[in-house]
């Protein structure tokens, strides 16, 4: 059972991810970093709905790459578009998983504004809940 680590704001989420039980849900390739970010709530964009047209789902892999599928032209293509890419880059919804991975997922591409109008800075919990101390 593959390890999946996301840095987040510096802060690490390591997943036993079963790569069968996975809730694939149309968004990326099955398997994906993706796919596996959607199913444990880690915050990875993904403005076109995995379909390889954006640059939103940038991740840096910090260790693992070779346990990542090969990447493919069109991926390629589009992650040429993204901002400050490096030779560690890849698209989450296009790097379906193979084994243990460790990656970042770049503050730049992070949306802050969420659903429902509250904005995040850092830390999780909009205005309106932290005041109230939760
Ligand atoms: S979600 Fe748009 S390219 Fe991956």
């Amino acid at each position: 059972m593959p390890k999946v680590t996301f840095i987040v704001d510096g802060e690490t989420r390591m997943l036993d991810v079963d790569l069968a039980s996975l809730t694939y849900s149309d968004h990326g390739l099955p398997g994906s970093l993706l796919d596996i970010a959607r199913s444990f709530d880690v915050p990875l964009e993904h403005a076109c709905g995995g379909n390889c047209a954006c640059t939103t789902c940038h991740v840096i892999v910090r260790e693992g790459a070779d346990n990542l599928s090969e990447m493919q032209d069109d991926e390629l293509d589009r992650l040429d578009t993204a901002w400050d890419v490096t030779p560690l880059s890849r698209l989450g919804c296009q790097a379906v998983v193979k084994g243990d991975v460790i990656c970042e997922i770049p503050m730049y591409t992070r949306n802050y504004v969420q659903e429902g109008g509250a904005i995040r800075l850092g830390k999780p919990g909009a205005p309106k809940e932290r005041e109230a101390g939760t």
